[in-house]
């Protein structure tokens, strides 16, 4: 049992790294699927593809910034205003990630691709 168990963690790590990712900066990102997901929302009233797409913008963080983005998400995601989350990021980090990271690249998950094909 123990080395079925390992066998199979093996198999789930393999997995894992090769869930396909595409790699953009965070400015692209936010251009072309959030903004898009946004547009989607207001046009449809349909929020649930921008609720997953912010979901994941924590994880896109600078490690020292995680913490703070993941709590602007959830803060507009338990008030049910994922729109509300924008403003709120960007008065506090926009300005800064820009003028030192423009250039840095972030792993955006395939799934989020698919998503944006939707809209
Ligand atoms: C938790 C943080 C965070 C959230 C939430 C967030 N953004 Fe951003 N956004 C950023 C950062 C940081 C940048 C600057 C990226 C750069 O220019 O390198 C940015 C840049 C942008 C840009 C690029 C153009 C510009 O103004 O410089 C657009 C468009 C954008 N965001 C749209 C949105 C929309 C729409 C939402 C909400 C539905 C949203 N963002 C939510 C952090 C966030």
């Amino acid at each position: 049992m123990k080395r079925f168990l390992s066998i199979f963690a093996a198999f789930l790590l393999i997995l894992s790294s090769e869930i396909p990712a595409v790699s953009m900066t965070l400015h692209d990102f936010m251009e072309d699927y959030v903004r898009a997901a946004d547009k989607y929302r207001k046009k449809s009233g349909d929020p649930s593809i921008l609720i997953q797409m912010i979901k994941v913008v924590p994880n896109l963080a600078l490690p020292e910034q995680k913490e703070r983005w993941g709590e602007i998400v959830n803060q507009a995601l338990s008030d049910q205003k994922p729109e509300a989350s924008c403003a709120t990021c960007h008065k506090e980090f926009k300005k800064t990630y820009k003028k030192e990271f423009r250039k840095r690249e972030v792993e955006i998950p395939e799934e989020l691709s698919l998503l944006l094909k939707k809209i």
